[in-house]
């Protein structure tokens, strides 16, 4: 038997991670957040390591000894994820990790085109750049007080065009996916809609 698959794509902030990490403690399926590995290797590169020997020896306690969330660690895993060899040597981890049984729900850029393409469920969540700004905002607000909204529009913003528009797996939602704008949904609701999709499906 394979396990069951659920691919979770989505832009900079549009809260795939909050409704990955629920639907995979709802359904006790592993969950695996593939932006940490790309951040985890920005950090080492902030830190003056060469990326792709860093990607190739990448260990799994090492994503827990980074403050992952900062805005410049965010950046510099945009720039490391756009080369090919990088995401050539995470690739083979994380496919191993969508084999865990009895499933496995893996959110990132590229799960459903490139990592998983034969994901049984495939999801693009999506939102307006003001709405998934403001809510980062909120978030890294509670450390930095002195942040503005309108750095993190234009990060976010300079993130995802980078993200987009890279030859190697750049971010797009695979043809078969089905995709929720979050722009007007808490995070309950949103939870509740991509969790009665998946419910229809399996
Ligand atoms: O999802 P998160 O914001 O943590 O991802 C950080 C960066 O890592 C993204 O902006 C993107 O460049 C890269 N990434 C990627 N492919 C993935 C996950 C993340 O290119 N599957």
């Amino acid at each position: 038997m394979n396990s069951i698959v659920i691919a979770i794509d989505g832009p900079a902030a549009s809260g795939k991670g909050t409704v990955s990490k629920a639907i995979s403690e709802k359904l006790k399926f592993h969950y695996l957040d593939t932006g940490k590995l790309y951040r985890v290797i920005g950090a080492k590169y902030l830190e003056g390591h060469e990326p792709i020997s860093v990607a190739k020896n990448l260990k799994t306690d090492d994503l827990d000894n980074y403050d992952l969330q900062k805005p410049d660690i965010a950046k510099a895993a945009s720039e490391i994820a756009a080369i090919p060899e990088v995401r050539a040597s995470l690739l083979k981890f994380q496919q191993n990790f969508s084999r865990k049984m009895p499933g496995a729900v893996l959110d990132g850029r590229d799960i459903g085109t490139i990592v998983c393409p034969d994901a049984k469920i495939k999801i693009f969540l999506t939102a307006s750049l003001e709405a998934r700004a403001y809510r980062r905002y909120l978030e890294l607000q509670k450390t930095d007080k002195e942040l503005k909204l309108e750095t993190i529009i234009d990060q976010i913003k300079e993130r995802d065009e980078r993200d987009k528009t890279r030859s190697s797996s750049p971010l797009i939602a695979a043809s078969d996916a089905k995709v929720f704008d979050t722009s007007n949904l808490s995070i309950k609701e949103a939870i509740d809609h991509v969790l009665y999709y998946i419910q229809t499906k399996i």
